[in-house]
C-alpha cells in the first residue's frame, strides 16, 4: 500500500468547477507490477463531462482577465507544491504506471518544470507593433487565449503529459478540461488537489476521469464551448480527433506516434553511444514516444557496439518499481506485452538473432526481459511499428546515405538520434533527418526549454519552450486608421 505523507493527494472523485464530485459509476485502477487494485475512481459519463466543460467555459473570461503576473503567481505556487510533494506524487505514479520510483520522481519534477517555465512565460505573452502600410494607419497585434482547451493524455507519463499542456494553456488565459488515461487517473487527480491548494480558481482546471474514451473525445471535438483539443497518443486516434474537429475547424495540437532511429557511425565514441542507447531505448521500459525504436550501427563499429550494449543490458534489474534495485518496471498491460512478444517472434522468424533477453521475465505478469536483437531488416515489424517495450533491435548499415535513407523511411517523424564525432556529418545528418527533434551525441532530449513535437504523421504543434504558448493563442490585429 502507499505510504503518503499527504494522504489527501490520493483522490478518486472527479475534479470539476473547484469541487470533488462523486458520480454513480466507478472503475478500478490497478498496479501493473502486482495486479493489485489501487482505487475505484469516478467514471464520468459524457453528460458529466459536459458539466465540467460548462464550468471551464464560465471561468474562462475571469481567468483571461487576470494579469499575466497574477496567473504566473498561481502557477508558481502550483509548481512549488508539486515539488514539495514530489515523493508522494512519485509513489502514486509508480503505483499506477509501474516505472521505477526514481524515474517517477524524475517525471514529477520534469512535469513541474513546465509549470515553472510557463509561470514565467505568463508575463511575456507579447504582441507586436507593425509599421503602418499607409501614412494614417497603425497596426497592433494582440495574442489572445483560444478559450477552453480539452486535453486527452496517455498513461506513459501520467503527470508530465498533462503538465506540459495545462501550463501553457493556463499561462495565456485558457481554461482546461483534462481527460487522463483510465489506466493512470490518480496522478492527474493528485495534480488537481495541488492546483486547488495553490488557489487556481474554480473551473480553470478540471479533471474528468472516464472509461468512455471515444465518447469523451467526440464530445470535446463537437462541443462548441471547447475551442481547442490537445492530444498525446496514437496516430490512429489523432487522425480520428482531427477529423472530428474538422466540422468546426477546431484547433488541434497532436503529439502522436514515433519510430525513432538511433544511428551509430563508425567514428562515434562507443561508450557514449551505448550510454545514449540505454537511456533512449530503455527509459520507462521503452514506453516513450521518443524511444529509440530502430538502432542502426555502421558496419565498422557494429560488433563492438552490440557487445557493449548487450553487456550493459544484462545488468538491468527487472522488478516492481518500488524496489530500489529496479531499473526496468512492468509493461502497462497485457496488450503491450503481446506486442513486444509479436515483434520479437516476427524478427526471429525472419532471421534476427536474440543476443540478450527475448522472453517473458521469470517474474511473470507483465514483466518482459530487456532484450537486444541483431540482424534486423526493414521487412520486420519492429522496423515500421513502435514496439513500446524494452527491446533494442539493431540494424547494420554501410554508408551515411544508407543510414539517412533508412532513418527517413517512416511515416513518423518525431525524434531521431545519432552519434558521430565528425562535425560536418553532424550538420549533414541533422539537416536531412525528417523529424521534429534530433539528439546528436545524446539519448535524452526532453526538457521544458525546448520545443517538443513531431512532423509527418507524428503530429502538429510544439510543447515547451518559448514556442509552447503559440498553440494556445489566437493572433488578432487591430488596424487604426485616420491617424493625423
Ligand atoms: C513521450 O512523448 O513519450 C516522451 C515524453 C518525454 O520524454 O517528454
Amino acid at each position: 500500500m502507499l505510504d503518503l505523507r499527504s494522504p489527501e493527494l490520493l483522490r478518486t472523485k472527479a475534479y470539476m468547477n473547484g469541487s470533488w464530485v462523486e458520480v454513480t459509476n466507478t472503475f478500478d485502477v490497478h498496479n501493473p507490477a502486482t495486479g493489485q487494485e489501487l482505487a475505484s475512481v469516478a467514471d464520468l459519463t459524457v453528460d458529466d463531462v459536459r458539466i465540467a466543460i460548462c464550468a471551464a467555459h464560465r471561468a474562462q473570461p475571469m481567468w483571461a482577465a487576470k494579469t499575466g503576473k497574477e496567473r504566473a503567481a498561481l502557477l508558481r505556487r502550483w509548481h512549488d507544491l508539486m515539488v514539495a510533494h514530489a515523493d508522494d506524487l512519485a509513489q502514486i505514479l509508480t503505483a499506477e504506471m509501474g516505472k521505477p520510483l526514481a524515474e517517477a520522481k524524475g517525471e514529477v519534477l520534469y512535469g513541474a518544470s513546465f509549470i515553472e517555465w510557463f509561470a514565467e512565460e505568463a508575463k511575456r505573452i507579447y504582441g507586436d507593433v507593425i509599421p503602418g502600410h499607409q501614412p494614417d494607419k497603425r497596426i497592433v497585434v494582440l495574442k489572445q487565449p483560444v478559450g477552453v482547451v480539452g486535453s486527452i493524455t496517455p498513461w506513459n507519463f501520467p503527470n508530465a503529459m498533462i503538465a506540459r499542456k495545462v501550463a501553457p494553456a493556463l499561462a495565456v488565459g485558457c481554461t482546461f478540461v483534462a481527460r487522463p488515461s483510465e489506466l493512470t487517473p490518480l496522478s492527474a487527480l493528485a495534480m488537481a488537489e495541488l492546483a486547488h491548494q495553490a488557489g487556481i480558481p474554480a473551473g480553470v482546471f478540471n479533471v474528468v476521469p472516464s472509461t468512455a474514451a471515444a465518447e469523451v473525445g467526440e464530445e470535446f471535438c463537437s462541443n462548441e464551448k471547447i475551442a481547442k483539443i490537445t492530444f498525446t497518443g496514437s496516430t490512429r486516434v489523432g487522425k480520428i480527433l482531427m477529423e472530428q474537429c474538422a466540422s468546426q475547424v477546431k484547433k488541434v495540437s497532436l503529439e502522436l506516434g514515433g519510430n525513432a532511429p538511433f544511428i551509430v557511425f563508425d567514428d562515434a565514441d562507443v561508450d557514449a553511444a551505448v550510454e545514449g542507447a540505454l537511456i533512449a531505448k530503455f527509459r520507462n521500459a521503452g514506453q516513450t514516444c521518443v524511444c529509440a525504436n530502430r538502432i542502426y550501427a555502421q558496419a565498422g563499429i557494429h560488433d563492438e557496439f552490440v557487445r557493449e550494449l548487450s553487456d550493459r543490458v544484462r545488468e538491468f534489474t527487472v522488478g516492481n518499481g518500488f524496489q530500489d534495485v529496479t531499473s526496468i518496471g512492468p509493461l502497462i498491460n497485457k496488450a503491450a506485452f503481446r506486442k513486444v512478444e509479436a515483434h520479437i517472434s516476427d524478427a526471429v522468424a525472419k532471421g534476427a538473432t536474440v543476443k540478450v533477453g527475448g522472453s517473458p521475465h521469470a517474474l511473470g505478469g507483465q514483466f518482459y526481459e530487456p532484450t537486444v536483437v541483431t540482424g534486423m531488416t526493414s521487412d520486420m515489424l519492429a522496423a515500421s511499428e513502435e514496439t513500446f517495450g524494452p527491446v533494442a533491435p539493431v540494424f547494420k548499415f554501410e554508408t551515411e546515405e544508407q543510414a539517412a535513407m533508412q532513418a527517413n523511411d517512416s511515416e513518423f517523424g518525431l525524434a531521431a538520434y545519432f552519434y558521430t564525432q565528425d562535425l560536418n556529418r553532424a550538420w549533414r545528418m541533422a539537416e536531412q533527418l525528417q523529424t521534429g527533434m534530433v539528439g546528436i551525441n545524446t539519448g535524452l532530449i526532453s526538457t521544458e526549454v525546448a520545443p517538443f513535437g513531431g512532423i509527418k504523421q507524428s503530429g502538429l504543434g510544439r510543447e515547451g519552450s518559448k514556442y509552447g504558448t503559440d498553440d494556445y493563442v489566437e493572433l488578432k490585429y487591430m488596424c487604426f486608421g485616420g491617424i493625423q
